[in-house]
């Protein structure tokens, strides 16, 4: 087993993103991450449905959407026809979490929940039957190319020791500030699946960046 890498486009040369794409999906990348944010829940604005349906089109990966977005409902059917195939959505973000998530699996594609550094694992326990993916956050939400916070590897721990007692099998996801000694901490803590934003697309070899993911986390 390795860790699944998901290569975030925020990182990526946007003039030529269908090039970044087909290097990522080429060189063995499972999903691409879209990060969607509103302008309020984090202070940035980035890609609207458009984009995902146009990706849509010139990729088979797996197109998970990170809807850093304040009511996060009123987009979620949009995303869901756009293409999408997980849509995440911040415990955060809602009054309705549970609702938000019933939204998502109403459209028959994966449902995520996502929780920022200073959420607790504890206040999502309860709708983890229901999902097929939890992010854990491993820095604040809206930029790229931040740091990762060790802390949070707790976090991942917990996660693993419900799946196993509870026998759930969702994904557990992480983003921001992975590389491939943070990712390979993660993946020994139980991460199944790599956010990389700046790691992957900043220097000159994408392909090489993935290949070292897969190659820290082959057990
Ligand atoms: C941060 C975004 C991330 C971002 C990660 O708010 O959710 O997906 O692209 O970027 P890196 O990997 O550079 O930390
Ligand atoms: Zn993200």
């Amino acid at each position: 087993m390795t860790i699944k890498v998901a290569p975030s486009i925020l990182a990526a040369d946007y003039l030529n993103l269908a090039r970044d794409v087909s290097v990522v999906e080429n060189a063995g990348a499972e999903l691409l991450h879209i990060d969607v944010m509103d302008g309020s829940f984090v202070p940035a604005i980035a890609y609207g449905p458009n984009w995902v349906k146009a990706l849509r089109k010139v990729s088979k990966m797996t197109l998970d959407v990170h809807l850093m977005a304040v009511d996060p409902e009123r987009y979620i059917d949009e995303f869901a026809a756009a293409g999408a195939d997980i849509i995440g959505v911040h415990y955060e973000a809602t009054n309705h979490i549970h609702r938000a998530l019933q939204q998502i699996k109403a459209h028959g594609i994966k449902a995520e929940v996502v929780i920022n550094p200073g959420t607790a694992v504890s206040v999502i326990e309860p709708v983890l039957y229901m999902v097929d993916q939890v992010l854990v956050m491993t820095v604040n939400p809206g930029f790229g190319g931040q740091q990762f916070l060790p802390e949070m590897i707790e976090k991942i721990a917990i996660l693993d020791k419900l799946k196993r007692e509870k026998g759930y099998t969702f994904d557990i996801e992480i983003d921001g500030g992975a590389n491939d000694q943070t990712t390979k901490m993660a993946y020994d803590a139980g991460a199944t699946v790599a956010v990389a934003g700046s790691y992957v697309f900043d220097k000159v070899d994408p392909a090489a960046k993935i290949a070292k993911l897969k190659e820290v986390t082959a057990d």
